[in-house]
């Protein structure tokens, strides 16, 4: 990364500052005023740092400011002021700008202010890669995000990884359970020991039995041999119960008793084993729920529900969006070689409208397809492939007239739905009686209504 964004009025010091950079081994992008500067920077090019008057006509460098931060948070930005307007400084710098020059503007300091720039924006690009090869090789998972619910979580996750208790991960899809749970298996005290996860949902009923505990051989027809289960391989360990919700109600008594008693028996077998496991489970279902309808049992949920945790939703703690969006996106540059990849402002902007059912594995999957499709290396919203389906109510709402009361507002609505319905009716038969029969009216009510939107002749 080399580009430095210059955006000052007066040309002939623009002009200076260009020169100045560019023999430093920078490359400089001027802008004439504010106006325009925010529109580079809402393009989404990634600079080394931007360089901004303060005070200009229009756009002035606080507006610069907050433009960059939101196209960019990690973006350095300092602004140049004028003598004896220090207090905009200081309110610039409080507002997150890495640091101001005074006019007329020291070059040498302002080049030694740039490369520390590029120190710094090096630095945390190459941070976040290290901290994921550390926590890979340490097994450690990377959680992103500093959003007061990911911070709380994370940290309940530490106190109880400590311990053995039992921890019920709840949330919705996506949401980070499993992450989460090789978390707490890592931070524990067993992290030297197995890790075993199996997925309730995708075992048949008739199976999960022998997968969990194992058999003797001879149990059942074409049980040749001894088998262990994930019991019996996790000893010692951690084992996650993955979409516990989905477990048959026999089997839960099972389980039952494993959670109470920490011994089972292989199918088919006499011996009694006794295993040391502790148990992390998740759902995407409400369990207490569950258990009013009769599919959960109550004395299960209860051993279960000793620490539960619930996972946020990507939409309620947006904030955290653009921290994962950088970080799938280096992910990215890596694996897909593509150096200068980035988001424009205006698909970030896309990022933040979306609702996100799905949450973080939809991100990271519309971020991958995006990455793929893209011209060149900017991604725009129209590659995120999510625009569409971003807001039905915000499309509607432009489409109608919403203003006056309630009922005047739903009989506008109506009258234009019943106008459209109409002329689609017509336009899709030759007859008028095919018409009134596909619209499920008396043709006398289809004539009467025609006339009244002034529709047919
Ligand atoms: N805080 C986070 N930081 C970085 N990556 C995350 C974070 N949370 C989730 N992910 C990533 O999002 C994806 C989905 O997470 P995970 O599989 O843990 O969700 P889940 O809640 O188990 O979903 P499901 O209910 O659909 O099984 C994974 O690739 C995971 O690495
Ligand atoms: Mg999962």
């Amino acid at each position: 990364m080399k580009r430095i964004l210059i955006v000052e009025d007066k040309t002939s010091l623009a002009q200076v500052l260009c020169e100045a950079v560019e023999a430093d081994g920078f490359e400089a992008d001027v802008a004439a005023n504010g106006t325009e500067g925010i529109r580079k920077l809402a393009d989404g090019q990634r600079y080394v740092a931007v360089l901004t008057d303060l005070r200009m006509p229009g756009a002035d460098g606080i507006a610069v400011l907050r433009q960059s931060r939101e196209s960019d948070p990690d973006c350095p930005v300092i602004v140049m002021t004028a003598f004896g307007t220090i207090e905009n400084a200081v309110e610039a710098m409080k507002l997150g700008a890495f640091d101001f020059v005074q006019k007329p503007v020291d070059v040498d300091h302002l080049l030694v202010l740039l490369r520390r720039c590029q120190e710094h924006r090096e630095l945390r690009f190459e941070n976040l890669l290290l901290k994921e090869e550390f926590r890979k090789r340490h097994g450690l998972p990377a959680i992103i995000g500093d959003s007061p619910k990911i911070v709380e979580v994370s940290q309940a996750i530490q106190r109880v990884a400590a311990t053995d208790s039992t921890v019920l991960l709840e949330g919705e899809s996506g949401t980070g359970k499993e992450l989460f749970a090789r978390a707490i298996h890592q931070l524990s005290p067993r992290h030297a020991r197995p890790f075993v996860a199996i997925n309730c949902a995708a075992i048949p009923d008739t199976l999960i039995e022998n997968e969990l505990f194992g058999h003797e051989k001879g149990a059942f027809t074409g049980a040749t041999a001894r088998q262990s289960g994930k019991f019996e391989i996790a000893d010692g360990g951690t084992i996650f119960l993955d979409e516990i919700g989905e477990l048959a109600l026999n089997v839960q008594s099972k389980v039952l008793r494993i959670l109470q008693e920490q011994r089972f028996e292989r199918i088919g077998g006499s011996v009694t084993l006794e295993t040391d496991v502790r148990i992390v489970c998740a759902t995407n279902r409400n369990l207490s729920q569950e258990v009013k309808r009769g599919r959960f049992r109550e004395d299960l949920f209860f051993r279960l529900n000793v620490f539960p945790i619930t996972l946020p939703p990507l939409r309620s703690r947006k904030e955290d969006l653009d921290a994962l969006a950088n970080f799938f996106l280096q992910r990215l540059m890596r694996d897909l070689k593509k150096p200068g990849l980035q988001l424009s402002g205006d698909a970030r902007a896309a990022l933040r409208e979306y609702d996100w059912p799905g949450n973080i594995r939809e991100l990271e999957n519309a971020l991958e397809r995006a990455a793929i499709l893209c011209e060149g290396n900017t991604i725009e919203r129209s590659d995120l492939g999510i625009a569409s389906t971003a807001s039905v109510d915000d499309r509607l709402r432009e489409a109608l007239d919403l203003s006056g009361s309630l009922g005047e507002a739903t009989e506008r609505a109506s009258r234009a739905v019943e106008r459209l319905k109409l002329s689609d009716a017509l336009k899709r038969t030759s007859s008028r009686a095919e018409a009134a029969e596909l619209l499920g009216i008396a043709p006398r009510t289809l004539i009467a209504k025609l006339k009244e939107h002034g529709l047919g002749e």
